[in-house]
This record gives C-alpha cells, sequence and structure tokens, in this order.
C-alpha cells in the first residue's frame, strides 16, 4: 500500500466580483484568491487490490456526509476520465486496466480544521489535494490543462488550490493566473454559527442589477498587486474601493452576524476586513502580529461573537 500525508489549505477572498451569469447557470468571476495557514490534512492509502472501493473517514469536525465529500468526487471524476483517456490512448500505462473499470481501493482519513459553509474552500481543497495525489501517484497521467478541467467539473475553487499562493481567479473559477506573493499577511478569521449556502447566496443576487465593473481600474490595480518590490499588505491596499465581495450583502441578509464580525474586527484595529466568498466566514488583516494578537485578546470573548469560531492565521 501507498501512503500519502497531504496539508489542504484554506483560503480566502480578498475581494469578490461577480460580472455576469453563463448560460450553464454559473457566474463568471473576478476575484483575487489567497492561501492561508489554516489547513486540513490528508492521508491517502491507495491500495494494492483492484476492487473499486473508496473509503473515507472524517475526524475533527464531523459534519461531512461521505456520500457528498468534495474528495469522493475528485477521486471518481479522476478514475472516470482516467478510464476515457485509457479507451482514447492505449499506450498509457495500465491502459487495458482502466479501460475495463478496475480502479485501485482508495481509503482517505480526512482531519478536518477548516469550517464548512464558511466561503474558505476547505472541501475544494481537499478535493485539489486528492486529485495531486492521483495524479502524483499514477505517473501524472493528465496534462496541466487536463487537470485543471478535471477539478472546476469538481467545483468552482478547485483549481485555485491546484495553484495555491496568490491568483486571480476568473470565469467560473477555471481561468487563473499567479500573482506575486502577498504571504505573511497576519489575520483573524471569525466564523459565525450559521454557514451560507452557496447556490442559495448566487441566487440571490440573481434578482438585483449587478454592481458596475470598471475592467481598466481592476486591471491597472492587479499590475500593482504584482509589483514584488513593494510591501504585500501596502500594495494590496492600494485597491481601496474596488476591494468589495458582491456576494456580502445577500449574505448578511441570511447571516446578519456577518455584519457585527466585520465591524468589530475593524474596531480592533485591522487595516482591512471583508467576507469570504459567500461567507459567512469574515477576515480581518493587520499590520503586524503584536496588533493581530492584542486584537484576538480583544475580542475573543466579545459577546457580539458569541457562538463563532475565531481562528488566528496568516497568508501564506
Ligand atoms: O462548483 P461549486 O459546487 O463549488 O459551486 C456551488 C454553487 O455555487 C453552484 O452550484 C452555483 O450555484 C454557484 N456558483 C456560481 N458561479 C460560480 C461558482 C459557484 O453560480 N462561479
Amino acid at each position: 500500500m501507498d501512503s500519502y500525508e497531504i496539508t489542504a489549505n484554506a483560503k480566502l477572498n480578498l475581494f469578490l466580483r461577480v460580472r455576469g451569469k453563463l448560460s450553464n447557470g454559473y457566474h463568471s468571476l473576478y476575484s483575487v484568491m489567497q492561501e492561508i495557514e489554516l489547513a486540513d490534512t490528508l492521508t491517502v492509502n491507495i491500495c494494492p487490490e483492484r476492487g473499486n472501493v473508496f473509503d473515507i473517514k472524517c475526524i475533527g469536525r464531523n459534519d461531512i456526509d461521505p456520500e457528498k465529500n468534495l474528495c469522493r468526487k475528485a477521486r471518481d471524476r479522476f478514475f472516470s476520465s482516467l478510464r476515457k483517456k485509457a479507451a482514447a490512448d492505449p499506450s498509457i500505462p495500465d491502459a487495458k486496466l482502466w479501460k475495463k473499470g478496475s480502479f485501485p481501493n482508495i481509503e482517505i482519513v480526512l482531519t478536518k480544521v477548516i469550517p464548512s459553509e464558511s466561503g474558505m474552500g476547505g472541501g475544494s481543497s481537499d478535493a485539489a489535494a486528492t486529485l495531486m495525489v492521483l495524479q502524483e501517484h499514477f505517473g501524472n497521467p493528465f496534462s496541466d490543462d487536463e487537470l485543471n478541467q478535471l477539478a472546476v467539473n469538481v467545483g468552482a475553487d478547485v483549481p485555485f488550490f491546484l495553484y495555491g499562493g496568490t491568483c486571480l481567479c476568473e470565469r467560473v473559477g477555471e481561468d487563473i493566473t499567479s500573482l506575486s506573493s502577498l504571504a505573511g499577511i497576519p489575520l483573524i478569521i471569525v466564523k459565525p454559527p450559521k454557514g451560507v449556502s452557496t447556490p442559495e447566496c448566487f441566487h440571490a443576487i440573481d434578482s438585483e442589477p449587478l454592481p458596475e465593473f470598471d475592467e481598466e481600474r481592476y486591471s491597472a490595480f492587479i499590475s500593482g498587486l504584482n509589483d514584488a518590490s513593494k510591501d504585500p499588505l501596502a500594495r494590496f491596499l492600494e485597491g481601496a474601493d474596488l476591494l468589495t465581495n458582491d456576494l456580502e450583502i445577500p449574505s448578511i441578509e441570511k447571516v446578519p452576524e456577518i455584519r457585527n464580525a466585520r465591524e468589530l474586527l475593524l474596531g480592533s484595529g485591522a487595516e482591512f476586513s471583508r467576507m469570504t466568498g459567500s461567507g459567512s466566514a469574515v477576515f480581518a488583516m493587520y499590520k503586524d502580529e503584536k496588533t493581530r494578537d492584542a486584537a484576538y485578546d480583544q475580542i475573543r470573548n466579545d459577546p457580539e461573537l458569541s457562538g463563532c469560531e475565531v481562528f488566528v492565521s496568516k497568508t501564506v
């Protein structure tokens, strides 16, 4: 049996603009996604037996139905694509077995730290980690573009995790441009007890006209963000009024604690605070660890945040 240990980091959407609705029902997005230190861990065992068995054990947070776990979807998509590839190209290793649909048994032990329905991409990151392990184990059968396509079919946020770091993510989430690193920014993240369902949130924005999107200003901002000679936080904050999240209003309607958390974080010495993705987690950026740690001491027992989880982290 071959065993792989892998960490699956969370992400934040540092800002998120919705540019329109695509014919497939998804929305075309424009967002800078940032990998952060907070992470799940996976042990992936690839067994010698080819019994098509998939087994996942979740520890830490037991709130994921194994049937709906995105690691399962990643494994299913990976093997079914490999089967199709083997049918088209009999020269790939083990093509005969893949063609027959004879897949090795996979066992995953997933230690969950990243809360679900938070907008931090935990399930997507776990799925990307599964895809990367399978891609490596089976000798890189897919090109980067093929793996990217496979990833977006598992979930809109999955392609980002194949890259990590700091990326501009466009369209559904598959059009990715790596940017200069914004690593090292100290963070506090507040996750209200109630989560937000992503499809419901996107559905809610369909009934309102989309806010304006000034393409030229965003392009100029992204060029500046790529200037690694400047301090990461300073170059990010230059975006000023561009750094909004179009999903914040519908999510606040469902979970009003999002607004309270933002206000509290901004009042604790943060340089910037936003909801990530469709929520319900809210992050805040601090100029240094000392200010962040003082803010953490100040807010963690605040009755306004009762029932919320509060995480200390940083961009990576
Ligand atoms: O792809 P994923 O399952 O993560 O997306 C969850 C839901 O979020 C989709 O079913 C869709 O309703 C919505 N979504 C969207 N446009 C995106 C990403 C997600 O409409 N770019």
